[in-house]
C-alpha cells in the first residue's frame, strides 16, 4: 500500500527507456507512476495498463496535471529540451533521458528555470552513480594536471533502431547521442575553452538518416589539457571496441578493453573499484525531490550535463 505523501510521477514516452524507468519506480513505496504520455497510443496504453496508470496521448496535458510532482522524459533527443522547459514552467521536478537538450539556449534556460523555481533537474547519466566513475575521479585527483584524455569507440552495427539513432534530425550527431562518453569527462575536468570537430557521413539522406559515420572532437579544457573523442559506427569490425585514457602529469590511467590500469613511475597497478552499493538514479532523483522541500536543489549534475551538450552540439 503506497502512502499518502508519495511522489507522483508522469512518464513521457513509451519505449525502451520509459519501461526501464517505470519498472524501477513501480515497486518503490515512496513513488507512484500515475500517468504515461506518448504519441504512440499502442505502446502507451499497454505500458499504462500494465502499471495502473492513465494514458494521455498529449504530453502537454501530462505536464499540466496538478496531481503530478515529477516528470520523467523518455522521448527521442529532438524533443527533450522543449518538454524539460514546459515541465519546469509547470513547476514539476524533472528527470530527463540524456541529452538534456539539443539546443544550448534551451539547456541554459532549463537550468535557470530549475534554479529560479527550486525544482530538481537531473539528467539520466548512469556514470554519475557508478563506482568506476567515483574511483576514476579520486585517482585523477591524485595524479596532478591533465595533459590528455582520449576516447575511441568503434561500433560495427547500426543498432536495433538505426532510423532513430543514425538520424541527424532525430538524434543529432554521434557526439550528441553518445554524450554519455562526454559527460564523465566534463565531470572530471570541467568545460571546454575551444572545440574542433570533424564528421563524415556515408549514405546521408535528406531526412537525416545515414549508413556509416566517423565523428571526432578535440577540446581544450578551460583548466588546461586536451580531450579527444572518436566515434565510428557501421564500420567493418567484428565487435565494438572502446579505448579510454587519462594522461596526467604524474601518471596515466587507461582501459584498452582489459580493465582499468594506472601507470606511474612506480609501476602498473589495476585501478581499485570499490564494490559499495550505490543508489540508483531513480532513487537519487526522488531523494533530491524530498530534499528540495527545505533547501535549494543541488543542480551540479544539470550543470555538467549542460557543459556536455555545449561540447556535443559543437560537433554539428
Ligand atoms: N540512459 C540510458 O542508458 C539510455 C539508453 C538508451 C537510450 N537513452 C535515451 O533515451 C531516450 C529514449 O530512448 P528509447 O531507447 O527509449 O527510444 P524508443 O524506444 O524509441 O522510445 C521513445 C518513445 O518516445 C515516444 N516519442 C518520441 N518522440 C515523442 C514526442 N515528441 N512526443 C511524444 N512521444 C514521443 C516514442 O513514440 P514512437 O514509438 O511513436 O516513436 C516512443 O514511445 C533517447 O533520448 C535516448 O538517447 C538512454
Amino acid at each position: 500500500m503506497k502512502n499518502m505523501t508519495n511522489i507522483k510521477i508522469g512518464i513521457i514516452g513509451s519505449g525502451g527507456m520509459a519501461r526501464h524507468h517505470l519498472v524501477r519506480f513501480a515497486p518503490m513505496e515512496t513513488a507512484e507512476v500515475v500517468a504515461i504520455a506518448s504519441r504512440n497510443e499502442q505502446t502507451g496504453t499497454q505500458l499504462a495498463g500494465e502499471h495502473n496508470a492513465v494514458f494521455i496521448p498529449e504530453w502537454h496535458r501530462l505536464v499540466q496535471r496538478e496531481d503530478i510532482n515529477g516528470v520523467v522524459i523518455c522521448t527521442h533527443n529532438d524533443s527533450h529540451g522543449e518538454i524539460v522547459l514546459a515541465a519546469l514552467r509547470a513547476d514539476k521536478h524533472v528527470f530527463v533521458e540524456y541529452p538534456l537538450a539539443s539546443d544550448v539556449g534551451e539547456g541554459e534556460a532549463a537550468l535557470r528555470l530549475a534554479e529560479d523555481r527550486g525544482r530538481v533537474l537531473r539528467v539520466s547519466h548512469p556514470e554519475a552513480v557508478s563506482n568506476t566513475h567515483k574511483a576514476l575521479k579520486q585517482k585523477i585527483g591524485e595524479l596532478g594536471d591533465l595533459l590528455l584524455t582520449s576516447f575511441v569507440r568503434l561500433t560495427p552495427g547500426r543498432g536495433a533502431r538505426p532510423e532513430i539513432l543514425f538520424n541527424l534530425s532525430v538524434s543529432g550527431t554521434p557526439a550528441h547521442f553518445f554524450i554519455y562518453h562526454i559527460y564523465p569527462i566534463v565531470d572530471f575536468f570541467g568545460g571546454a575553452a575551444s572545440v574542433k570537430k570533424n564528421a563524415v557521413y556515408e549514405g546521408l539522406k535528406e531526412n537525416g538518416q545515414y549508413d556509416r559515420f566517423v565523428n571526432t572532437l578535440t577540446v581544450e579544457f578551460e583548466r588546461g589539457g586536451v580531450g579527444q573523442w572518436t566515434w565510428a559506427g557501421g564500420v567493418a569490425i567484428n565487435a565494438a571496441e572502446e579505448h579510454e585514457r587519462y594522461v596526467l602529469t604524474d601518471g596515466t590511467i587507461s582501459d584498452a578493453g582489459d580493465g582499468w590500469h594506472c601507470t606511474t613511475p612506480a609501476g602498473v597497478t589495476p585501478l581499485v573499484i570499490p564494490d559499495s552499493p550505490q543508489p540508483t538514479l531513480q532513487k537519487l532523483w526522488l531523494s533530491e525531490i524530498r530534499d528540495a522541500a527545505d533547501q535549494p536543489p543541488n543542480l551540479e549534475d544539470a550543470r555538467v550535463a549542460l557543459e556536455a551538450i555545449r561540447i556535443s552540439l559543437s560537433s554539428e
